[in-house]
């Protein structure tokens, strides 16, 4: 194949002692595009993740990310990604731009200062960079700790729950960020456990339950595995998130 997925998954499984929790994962992620990975809370995406990772080893199966095999290329795996997990790794006695710029140090990248603007201004963080994170709001820190995992162009970028626990406004900037890193060309994975955000940023949703892929498609391929919903006469009620953010942006 002349384009190899991004991301190559067969087989996988994974048990903590008894608890059998991946039992022979497959999917498969398309250079660039958004990829969410879907399942409720304990259906085993963190685990999935950690192994894609290199940080965990899988009792059986194989997986690819950016051609490399995890289990025996491990460091060229690690070279290839960045992982975000679901709770910000700030330094917040520092200003986001001196964060920025110490991880830049730290990869031993040139120009760490000018390699701090680029994310910042591209993270819409420009104004908020010389201020201590400890400011920061719950979206403004998420939004830098995906800047910092990007330092050094990883192709393969891996959000682990971007948005848990952020409130609706916070959640639409990580969003607007995480297109923003497709577009770019980055391949993401991200896992949720939110419909609406899979709805919204994947090209492709798969869901993992009970330790298996039970659907892997785009969401027209997904909606279309229900059938049509009966048409019914009912005014189209604004939901409560329509109303809140409405509401919120009208006061801003
Ligand atoms: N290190 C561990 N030891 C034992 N059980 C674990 C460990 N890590 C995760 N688990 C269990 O495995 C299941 C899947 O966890 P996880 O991958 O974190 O799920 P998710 O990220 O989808 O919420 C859960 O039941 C969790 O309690
Ligand atoms: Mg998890």
């Amino acid at each position: 194949m002349s384009n190899p997925p991004a991301i190559q998954v067969r087989g996988l499984e994974k048990s903590y002692k008894d608890l059998h929790v991946l039992r022979g994962v497959d999917f498969e992620v398309a250079r660039g595009s958004i990829f969410a990975l879907l399942g409720s809370n304990g259906a085993g995406k963190t685990t999935v993740i950690r192994i894609l990772a290199t940080l965990l080893k899988a009792d059986a199966g194989t997986a690819r990310v950016n051609g490399f095999e995890v289990a025996a290329q491990p460091a060229d795996v690690r070279e290839s990604i960045s992982l975000t997990g679901q709770f910000a790794a700030v330094d917040e006695i520092l200003t986001g731009r001196e964060n920025l710029v110490l991880v830049a140090r730290l990869r031993h990248l040139k120009d760490p200062g000018p390699i701090a603007d680029g994310l910042l201004k591209r993270f819409a963080l420009t104004e908020a960079g010389g201020r201590r994170v400890a400011t920061y709001s719950g979206g403004m820190r998420r939004r830098l700790d995906i800047a910092m995992s990007l330092i050094g162009n990883p192709p393969v970028v891996f959000l682990d729950e971007p948005t848990t626990g952020l409130d609706p406004e916070a959640r639409l900037e990580v969003w607007q960020a995480v297109r923003k890193l497709a577009e770019g060309g980055t391949t993401v994975l991200l896992t949720t456990q939110y419909l609406d955000e899979a709805e919204q940023l994947a090209g492709r949703i798969a869901i993992l339950h009970e330790g298996r892929i039970i659907v892997d498609g785009t969401l027209a391929e997904l909606k279309a595995l229900l059938p049509p919903a009966k048409v019914e006469y009912v005014e189209k009620q604004p939901s409560l998130e329509d109303v809140f953010l409405t509401l919120v942006k009208g006061r801003s």
